[in-house]
């Protein structure tokens, strides 16, 4: 398990934030629609109940549009994808050059897993007896066909799934009569014009098996009410308690703004000491650019970032605005896809239930970097972190690894104090934690 450490400087910061936190969150804040969420509690339960789990295989993993793989894993014709839901297991493959189809993975034989992980096939084959199909479901080729009369060519197909793609990502949904991904997305489609992440590629992708259930996990990423106790060190440039929650029907967003201040921090800095502890945080020679009086602090960070990307990896970011390079903007896409689609902060997560324990989930990370010019690099391989090994020590994660230990820290203490409750539910901040709150709320409409 990872431990915590705080460095004399950040128990400094706690100790400022004890001594000035009475001050009121701004007003702005109080918008209708998360007004209209209510305050009730969270049953404890829903985290950790092997009933409650079955009852969102049934109810939830088996009808909602689901995010499975990026296009560019299964660039050519025979590549594959396996992806894996509770007990379900999802061949996704390249049928055609611009076809892409989904399989349950299960042979109609004897049931055995067709695929394992990834790679590329001209067929898919079943390791055991050696029926095979071709790339699109139809049965090609049974040894010994004359021993099985009763296997009729078009009954014998290998069953589908529904398939659809936004923006690189590839989404599977197991029900035969579930809505358009198009129509499920709502709203996102729209916003996320401007980010076009099909024009990028996976520059880093790694995935742990954490020790709590999918739920908790993702709730650490949708709310900024834990920066303040859990990342102390990123107050200085973080606008936590004022970032912006929006609630859609489905989905919701949280923008955090960087190379401003923690309102949580009582006495003011430097007008500049925002950007330049962000640009120390993340790294980057502030010799880049100078920062002067008279520049807008976050006009600098942002410009900042963008030579970086110019330097070191010949992207060009001048139409790209402030806030894209800057700013933690993440959008929940229901149920368990979390996107960070800026430029500067593009993380994409992604958590699932791992198998059908409802005490461990599976949590990855994905960085969606712009392609340098005309050229697209292959997507990363996944690198799988051992349970004994921390989110820093994924080096292609960069300044993020150690962040997200932080939150990695939480997770299994939060399983097991749940578990260890005498209270019936969990309670949420009526702002900060709206997401969270949302997100339960479309949740439930689903199980019922
Ligand atoms: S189980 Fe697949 S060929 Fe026998
Ligand atoms: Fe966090």
């Amino acid at each position: 398990m990872t431990t915590r450490n705080f460095t004399r400087d950040e128990m400094e910061t706690v100790q400022e934030i004890l001594q000035t936190d009475s001050r009121p969150v701004p007003p702005v804040l109080k918008q209708e629609s998360i007004k209209n969420l209510g305050t009730a509690d969270i049953p404890r339960e829903i985290f950790f109940s092997p009933e409650y789990h079955n009852l969102e295989v049934e109810k939830l993993w088996k009808k909602v549009w689901q995010w499975a793989c990026r296009e560019e894993n299964i660039p050519n014709v025979g590549d594959y994808v396996v992806y894996d839901i509770a007990d379900f297991s999802v061949i996704v493959v390249r049928s055609k050059a611009d076809k892409i189809q989904a399989f349950y993975n299960s042979c109609l034989h004897r049931g055995t897993q067709l695929c394992v992980n990834e790679g590329n096939t001209l067929a898919l084959k079943c390791p055991f007896h050696g029926w095979t199909w071709k790339l699109d479901g139809t049965l090609a080729h049974i040894p010994c066909r004359w021993d099985f009369e009763q296997v009729e060519d078009e009954a014998f197909r290998l069953p589908e799934i529904k398939v659809a793609t936004w923006q690189g990502f590839v989404f599977i949904n197991f029900d035969p009569d579930c809505e358009s991904l198009e129509s499920y997305l709502e709203n996102i489609p729209e916003h996320f014009q401007q980010f076009a992440l099909q024009e990028r590629f996976t520059a880093a992708h790694v995935a742990k098996v954490m020790p709590a259930n999918w739920k908790v996990a993702l709730e650490a990423f949708l709310e900024s009410y834990h920066i303040m106790a859990t990342h102390p060190q990123i107050l200085k440039f973080t606008g936590d308690a004022n970032s912006q929650n929006d609630i859609y029907d489905r989905h919701n967003r949280g923008i955090l703004s960087l190379a401003v201040q923690s309102p949580h921090l009582g006495k003011p800095l430097q007008p500049q000491a925002p950007a330049t502890a962000l640009i120390e945080f993340i790294k980057i020679d502030p010799e880049i650019l100078q920062i002067s009086e008279e520049m807008n602090p976050r006009a600098y960070a942002a410009e900042v970032t963008r030579q970086v990307f110019k330097q070191h990896l010949e992207v060009d970011c001048s139409a790209v605005s402030d806030t894209e390079m800057l700013d933690a903007i993440s959008y929940l896409i229901f149920p368990n896809f979390l996107a960070w689609p800026g430029v500067g902060q593009s993380l994409q997560f992604r958590f699932r239930p791992y198998g059908n324990d409802p005490d461990c989930c599976i949590m990855e990370v994905l960085i969606l970097q712009p392609c340098t010019s005309g050229v697209t690099p292959p997507a990363a391989k996944i690198h799988w972190l051992t349970s004994e090994e921390n989110w820093s020590d994924a080096p292609e994660l960069r300044q993020s690894g150690p962040v997200l230990d932080q939150d990695a820290s939480n997770l299994l203490l939060l399983q097991k104090g749940l578990k260890a409750s005498a209270k019936p539910g969990i309670t949420l901040s009526n702002y900060q934690e709206s997401r969270i709150r949302h997100f339960h709320q479309v949740l439930d409409k689903y199980l019922s």
